[in-house]
């Protein structure tokens, strides 16, 4: 049996259209759930849309609508922009759903029973952007004597009756939990959670009765959860809790929350002890993952810098867009894009340097082998780079995915990539063609051996590319998992006379100048 692997990414509020930071996290997440998927491990992924609370509510009525048909169009842009970024998820929820409330009630209910929720009335700071209370304490100072949230959004006094949990007794075990190893990462999110807990952590305001759109408190008129309870039981609701499903058993506890660093208090802090509260385990791992900026800067409206990703992928390929991100960042620091710096990364290492490789060694089997794929005799040189790439697509980037260090997975992989181009410029082959075919035919069969590693390796990061390589290289869409790196694929294409074709290009190389004038 497969071992279980459920991964989740933030579900987005709706109240927009998606930006880069939502597609960012919405493909890392889909290079970890497509890893694990490629390592032999029985995944499911969720993502989805987050559709109550006051900023769905507010949005919706400066348009003249009703939250709920703005949250049907734009959660329709979300699930477009993970069809455009080819994200390959279990489920997409939306939290509108009946099966959503009534694992939220649920989840209410367990904590009541649990004694930990008792009515009250809260006074205190609310930030309407960030769906956040903030004690005076952690408050900024804003332009003009105002005050702002630790995340520089605008605070409102807010005071309401309102159902509390008390938080303030899972302190002890949420600090034992966050110095679980691995629990929370990376290091510098996880020491910023045990400082925040380690001051004292208050009873948390989790209804609200001065609007209505949300889910419904059972038994208490007038009170709609925080919209963040609701929120985080979405990583329940997908399984069937309360329920006790098939999917519940086999998936819960998560093993991988991945959300952004603003949101990392929500999952390593509240969400673990409401899981406590209501007798259910805690997720493995919360990992918060650094922000995108545009050109070093945050995007925003009134800045007029946002960019569409989904315009994006189409501009510069959804390949393009996600080796881009999972490459040029160092994840779980932030990280910053701009057309140059995807067409410069792009260029160098997907057009000229993988995608030569390929072109180069195909269009030579094609012409030279007349497309034949052939035994050969290999000197000390071809076993060596067939090592080192073996190495690094076998060993070295799955180590580095695992710890979810994708850029230095990737450097390795690249790294592997040019010493395939500089054997090929040492080797010459072209140059052998009269002189010694027989060594020719060696170095092509080793390169072509080396690009069937390589595109293994790199499917979880591109996979529509890479999956377009292995095609054309021939080896079946069976063996393609890690599992297989040993099977013997090459062996079959040389008995069944397989015919390389003229390659397609599959990395055309990007231009600046026609980007700018689109
Ligand atoms: N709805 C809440 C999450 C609830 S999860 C139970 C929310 N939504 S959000 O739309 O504001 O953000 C969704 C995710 O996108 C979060 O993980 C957030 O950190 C991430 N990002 C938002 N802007 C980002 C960047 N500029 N860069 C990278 N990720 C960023 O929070």
């Amino acid at each position: 049996m497969p071992e279980p692997f459920y991964v989740t990414t933030a579900i987005n509020y709706p109240n927009g259209r998606p930006h880069i930071g939502h597609a960012y996290e919405a493909i890392a997440a889909d290079v970890i759930a497509r890893f694990h998927r490629w390592m032999g491990r029985e995944v499911r992924f969720q993502t989805g849309t987050d559709e109550h609370g006051l900023k769905m509510a507010r949005k919706a009525a400066d348009e003249g609508r009703t939250p709920r048909d703005l949250a049907d169009e734009m959660s329709g842009h979300f699930r477009e922009m993970g069809a455009v970024l080819e994200i390959e998820y279990e489920r997409f929820i939306r939290t509108v759903e009946p099966a959503h409330h009534r694992a939220s009630q649920a989840l209410w209910r367990a904590m009541e029973t649990a004694g930990d929720l008792y009515l009250g009335r809260y006074e205190g700071w609310y930030s309407v952007r960030d769906e956040a209370y903030y004690d005076e304490s952690e408050l900024i100072p804003g332009e003009g004597g105002g005050r702002l949230s630790p995340q520089g959004t605008p605070v409102e006094w807010t005071v309401e009756e309102s159902w509390f949990f008390r938080l303030s007794a899972y302190q002890d075990r949420v600090l034992q939990l966050l110095r679980r190893p691995g629990f929370c990462e990376p290091e510098s999110r996880r020491n910023e959670m045990i400082a925040f807990v380690s001051g004292g952590l208050k009873d948390l305001s989790i209804s609200r009765t001065s609007f209505d759109w949300g889910v419904p408190v059972p038994g208490s008129n007038g009170h709609v959860m925080y919209v963040w309870v609701d929120a985080l039981t979405n990583y329940l609701t997908g399984l069937g809790y309360p329920d006790d499903t098939p999917e519940m058993r086999r998936f819960w506890p998560a093993a991988l929350h991945l959300v952004g660093k603003d949101i990392v208090r929500f999952h390593a802090v509240y969400w673990p002890a409401f899981l406590m509260s209501a007798g259910l385990p805690v997720p493995q791992k919360v990992f918060g993952h650094g922000f995108i900026l545009n050109r070093g800067e945050k995007e925003s409206k009134s800045v007029g810098n946002v960019t569409d990703p989904i315009a994006l992928a189409e501009r510069f390929g959804t390949g393009n867009l996600r080796f881009f991100l999972m490459r040029e960042v160092a994840f779980g620091h932030d990280g910053s894009y701009s057309p140059e710096a995807i067409v410069a990364r792009c260029n160098a290492e997907l057009a000229n340097s993988f995608g030569n490789l390929v072109q180069r060694t195909l269009s030579m089997v094609h012409k030279n082998l007349n497309g034949t794929v052939q035994n050969y005799s290999s000197l000390s040189a071809d076993d060596a780079l067939l090592e080192q790439v073996r190495r690094a697509c076998k060993d070295t980037l799955p180590a580095a995915f695992h710890e979810l260090s994708f850029n230095q997975g990737i450097e390795v992989w690249i790294q592997a990539v040019w010493a395939c181009n500089r054997y090929v410029d040492e080797q010459a082959p072209w140059a052998l063609r009269k002189s010694d075919p027989e060594r020719m035919t060696a170095v092509l069969m080793t390169l072509f051996r080396t690009l069937r590693d390589l595109a293994m390796a790199i499917q979880p990061v591109i996979p529509r590319e890479a999956g377009q390589v292995l095609d054309m290289l021939g080896v079946p869409s069976a063996t393609r998992r890690h599992s297989d790196f040993d099977a013997d694929w090459f062996s079959p294409l040389v008995r069944t006379s397989h015919v390389i074709e003229a390659p397609v290009p599959v990395f055309p190389r990007l231009e600046l100048a026609a980007d700018a004038a689109a």
